[in-house]
């Protein structure tokens, strides 16, 4: 799958490969950061080791066939990756088996693109493929632009996630 378009270059999204790890982790310790910007008493912030903590975690799910990873390259460079897996029942979250999106994210000179929006869409094909009979995702509540995205592609609101801390 490739597109054409601005900037010059086609991205193409692909199952990840170990070879994506290191690039994917340093993704993932963004999507942390960003995170903890947000609300840094409910979210984990980033250290030194967190991209190679993140990629070897990333390396695990990879061997898992539950897992489905996916990547959008584009001139030899990863500018995103999507993580997900089918799940069984989970009664702390009052569900049947189901398609779960752990991690979207896309390099922020890549945005605006469309590449979002691909590798949401293939990661959704792929679990509903499988059998999945629905896919859940949590998006941060400052998140709107994850919001409004995951809304495009016909997500509802389901779940709100509240936090305080045990003393008040
Ligand atoms: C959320 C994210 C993955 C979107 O990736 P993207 O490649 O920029 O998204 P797309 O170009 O496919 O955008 C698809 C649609 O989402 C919405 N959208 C995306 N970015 C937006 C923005 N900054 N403001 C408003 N709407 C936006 C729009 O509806 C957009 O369609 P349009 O460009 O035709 O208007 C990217 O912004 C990102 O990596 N954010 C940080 C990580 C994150 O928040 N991940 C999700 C939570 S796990």
């Amino acid at each position: 799958v490739t597109l054409e378009g601005p900037p010059e270059e086609a991205a193409v999204i692909r199952r990840a490969r170990p070879d994506d790890l290191a690039a994917m982790g340093v993704l993932g310790a963004l999507l942390i950061d960003l995170h903890h910007g947000w609300d840094e008493r409910r979210f984990i912030g980033s250290g030194p080791q967190t991209g190679t903590a993140y990629a070897t975690f990333l390396g695990r799910e990879l061997e898992r066939t539950e897992a489905v990873l996916l990547v959008a390259e584009r001139a030899g460079g990863i500018v995103g990756y999507a993580y997900a897996a089918l799940e069984g029942h989970d009664y702390m979250s009052l569900r049947g088996p189901a398609g779960v999106i752990h991690d979207l994210v896309v390099t922020p000179e890549s945005r605006r693109q469309g590449i979002g929006l691909r590798l949401l869409t293939e990661a959704r094909d792929i679990l509903s493929r499988r059998g999945a009979p629905l896919i859940v995702l949590s998006t941060a509540e400052r998140n709107l632009t994850a919001q409004k995205l995951f809304g495009r592609l016909g997500f509802r609101r389901t779940m709100i996630e509240m936090a305080c801390e045990p003393t008040g």
